[in-house]
């Protein structure tokens, strides 16, 4: 028996080990079970059924009883009375069983295991014996119960928030279930760092100690970081960050974080967006919800966090990741609408509106990482409202040079539950970009197709001949509504999986 810890949480961590005893018979604090909705009604999935004969029979009686159904994520809770060592039974909703033959989608594993988890939170342990009977499934079902015991809460001193679910038993008698596991927490590991970066304030994470952080947790994890600090950045000609960066008291950093591998075939370039804070600059926002915009750096943070996944399991392939890091502030030095800047890639650009500023980090990091000659540029990045508007808060947008690239990007993000669409990059808004002055303006005129507008000039700065995807995640980043699945209000540590999965792929 193998534990598994997600060794990068902040406050409490959570274990997950793998336990191939008879249900029933698991002392703990709560066994969780799933059950399908039918039009008979409640249905124990399979690793219910030892709880329903403890229970004589009575569970689907008990959940109609209590109104549930077992849709998908629905949570009752019940007591036992002493019927079996678990005092508590939660029972988690997978919706439909099935078809005859077939098999559950593992993103319903994974937020029913979420769900169940988000629900006991305060816990100290919990049985989890949702139907997992393959590797996959078991990867799912631990990923979900990870990620789903997340909480937040090195801010606060009062106790509001319960403590996360500290130890889950994931019941399974799975081929090669603990190497699953192993997996699962290393995934979730890194997306507990992503999330934990999302909602540190912008009074504790600025661009330099974001660029300490990527040493400390590269250095102990076989990653190479190089920092560039605003003085490297001027001198070498990033126009583009300098730009952004230089109405703050805080000045920016390029990290560089690589990854490689002895056998690899393929390199890999990874580039995030990292505004700390994007004030909008002089191009100011509005003051309502701008409290959001601590999340601007998410694209930066999932760079960061699939490298150190892509590290941690080995991957046979070359991975390099640009974290452009600058926080966008208002002030005496910063850069006024109409400056111009010369950016790493000799282009000159306007700068129209001082709030399209992540398009002009990302392009001095598109243009470094061309350097180390990759297979595939993947940028990604909180960039556009727009996206919010075309594609809601839980899709993410996906743009690219190649067609079969873009399908790529959308199977792979939706194998791992991320929820990622295909979108255009239409020739004719290039125009729309053209400056009086400068090579390129970063605004084009009009406000529609605002995602596919800051795509097309993205689309600028990619050399000929290399693969490019472009993922806007505005919306995905940063959950601003109620918690569903294995994904908490605040940071969701979105595209991280996707970037790993990508990853994986290269690596053949
Ligand atoms: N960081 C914002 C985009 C954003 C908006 C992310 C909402 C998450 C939620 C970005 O820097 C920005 O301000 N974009 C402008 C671009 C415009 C000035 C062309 C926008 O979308 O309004
Ligand atoms: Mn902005
Ligand atoms: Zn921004």
């Amino acid at each position: 028996m193998s534990t598994e810890k997600a060794q990068l949480a902040s406050a409490h961590v959570t274990t997950v080990r793998v336990n191939a005893s008879d249900t029933v018979s698991i002392e703990t604090d709560a066994l969780v079970i799933g059950i399908h909705a039918t039009p008979q009604g409640p249905q124990a999935a399979a690793g219910a059924a030892g709880v329903d004969q403890a229970l004589g029979g009575r569970l689907a009686a008990t959940l109609t009883a209590m109104g549930f159904a077992g849709k998908p994520e629905e949570i009752a809770k019940f007591p036992t009375f002493g019927a079996i060592p678990a005092p508590l039974v939660v029972a988690v909703g997978l919706g439909a069983p099935p078809a005859d033959g077939g098999s559950l989608e593992l993103e319903t594993l994974r937020r029913a295991a979420g769900s169940a988890a988000r629900a006991l939170a305060g816990t100290a342990s919990a049985a989890v014996a949702l139907p997992a009977t393959t590797a996959e499934e078991v990867e799912a079902v631990a990923i979900g119960s990870l990620l789903g015991a997340y909480v937040f809460s090195r801010y606060q001193t009062n106790g509001q928030q319960k403590a996360p679910l500290a130890e889950v038993e994931l019941v399974t008698s799975a081929p090669e279930a603990e190497s699953a596991v192993r997996r699962a927490a290393t995934l979730a590991d890194s997306v507990t760092l992503v999330r934990d970066l999302v909602n540190t304030p912008p009074s504790d994470l600025w661009p330099a100690r974001f660029a300490e952080i990527a040493e400390e947790i590269g250095g102990k994890n076989g990653l190479t970081v190089e920092v560039l600090d605003e003085i490297a950045l001027k001198e070498n000609g990033y126009g583009g960050i300098v730009g952004v960066g230089q109405g703050s008291s805080r000045p920016p950093r390029l990290v560089r974080v690589a990854y490689s591998h002895p056998q690899a075939a393929k390199t890999l370039a990874f580039v995030g967006k990292g505004i700390t804070f994007d004030s909008g600059g002089l191009s100011l926002k509005p003051s309502a919800s701008m409290d959001w915009m601590k999340s601007d750096m998410g694209g930066a943070a999932a760079v960061l966090g699939a490298l150190l996944a892509v590290s941690r399991l080995g991957l046979h392939v070359n991975a390099v990741g640009y974290l452009c890091l600058a926080e966008n502030m208002p002030s005496g030095t910063a850069q006024r609408p109409s400056d111009v800047l010369h950016t790493y890639s000799g282009k000159t650009v306007e700068v129209l509106d001082t709030d399209a500023e992540g398009r002009l980090v990302l392009i001095d990091g598109i243009a470094r990482a061309a350097e180390d000659s990759p297979d595939l540029i993947v940028d990604v990045a909180t960039l556009t409202g727009a996206q919010i508007v075309a594609l809601g808060w839980r899709t993410a947008g996906v743009m690219t040079n190649d067609d079969d690239l873009r399908g790529a990007v959308v199977e792979m993000a939706g194998a791992q539950g991320e929820s990622v669409w295909g979108m255009p990059l239409p020739g004719e808004l290039r125009k729309g970009l053209d400056s009086q002055v400068a090579d390129i303006a970063n605004l084009h005129p009009e406000r529609w197709g605002g995602m596919l507008a800051a795509g097309v000039f993205l689309r600028e700065f990619v050399p000929d001949g290399v693969d490019w995807a472009h993922i806007d995640m505005a919306g995905p980043a940063f959950n601003k509504g109620e918690p569903y699945g294995y994904t908490p209000k605040g940071g969701t540590g979105a595209i991280t999986r996707t970037l790993v999965a990508i990853a994986e792929r290269y690596a053949g």
